[in-house]
């Protein structure tokens, strides 16, 4: 992390512009009297949104002054977080390149080697026509889609130093993209498509393992049978049209059920304890495909109970 200190050139004073007092003092007021301290981050990311997007140290003191807060709170909360700048930033884009290490192990360094050619040599500084800065900043939780930058509020993820380039020549152009994954992927999903829940589709792929199964014997078991992309009808539990004697079980009595699975198990015609105590171990792997619930029967022991509960009544 680098040291954060104030710019040595500061303008001579800071206030909000009418139109942003009233949106403070009325932000303020979300919070409980005596404590509008908590308004310190929205209050100064107006500020520095009001001052080119960057945090002037008049603008600090101001909003001490506005909160009540000692001055020395909130200049630790503005050079603390790396969303507060305290220099001057460029015009159309300051650029947060993230360099922890999950990014710098998918190229975050090549990405900073583009900023040094095409914005500047040094962090904080800014480009030639006054349009774009940048500086290496810690993780921005997007991980799981690195390397990327974040520019203002928005984050550009799965980037290559190409699509990096993209990017920059996009807000040059006045025409942002998009934020989000740069790769084509949708957030973090697969790279290359969807490799489970292909139940629905019947393109479950074979390698398809059932999570939380009770014994590893039946989680193996019951996984090459789910794993079977032709697990058919045959295996569909023998249901009632009507429950018998015009009373059904109350299944909810089975831990796992409640009113919404219950009445989806009166829709395949289970309506009794003994029912559910009969059903095989494909019976379960077909009920789980279709309750799209994998693994609750199992983790339940939902025979189990079913066998006790239907020997109680
Ligand atoms: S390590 Fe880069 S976003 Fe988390």
């Amino acid at each position: 992390m680098a040291v954060r200190r104030l710019h040595p050139e500061q303008p001579a004073s800071f206030e909000f512009t009418p139109e942003n007092l009233s949106w403070a003092q009325a932000k303020i007021k979300d919070y409980p009297p005596g404590q509008q301290a908590s308004a310190v981050i929205p209050l100064l990311w107006r500020a520095q949104e009001q001052h080119d997007g960057w945090l002037p140290e008049p603008a600090i003191r101001y909003v001490a002054e506005m909160l009540a807060m000692a001055y020395i709170r909130v200049y630790e909360v503005a050079t603390f977080y790396t969303m507060f700048q305290l220099a001057p930033v460029g015009k159309i884009a300051h650029v947060q390149v993230c360099g922890t290490t999950p990014c710098m192990l998918r190229g975050s360094e090549d990405l900073i080697s583009v900023c040094k050619r095409k914005i500047g040599k040094n962090p904080h500084e800014l480009s030639a026509d006054g349009n774009f800065s940048w500086e290496e900043v810690e993780c921005l939780g997007s991980c799981a889609n690195a390397p990327m930058v974040q520019i203002w509020k928005d984050t550009y993820e799965d980037l290559t130093p190409e699509t990096f380039e993209n990017v920059l020549q996009a807000f040059a152009a006045g025409n942002p993209p998009p934020p989000g994954s740069q790769s084509g992927r949708q957030a973090s999903c697969p790279a290359g498509g969807p490799t489970v829940l292909h139940a629905y589709t019947g393109e479950l792929p074979p390698q398809t393992v059932m999570p939380a199964v009770n014994s590893p014997t039946a989680a193996v078991a019951v996984a090459e049978i789910v794993a079977d992309p032709t697990i058919s009808d045959e295996f569909k539990p023998e249901g009632l049209d009507a429950p018998r004697d015009g009373k059904a079980d109350d299944l909810k009595r089975i831990s796992g059920v409640g009113p919404k699975l219950e009445e989806t198990l009166h829709s395949l015609g289970i309506y009794h304890f003994d029912q559910v105590a009969a059903w095989t171990r494909e019976t379960v792997a077909w009920v789980d495909n279709y309750l799209s619930f994998k693994g609750r029967i199992e983790r339940e022991n939902w025979i189990e109970q079913a066998k006790k509960l239907a020997d109680e009544s």
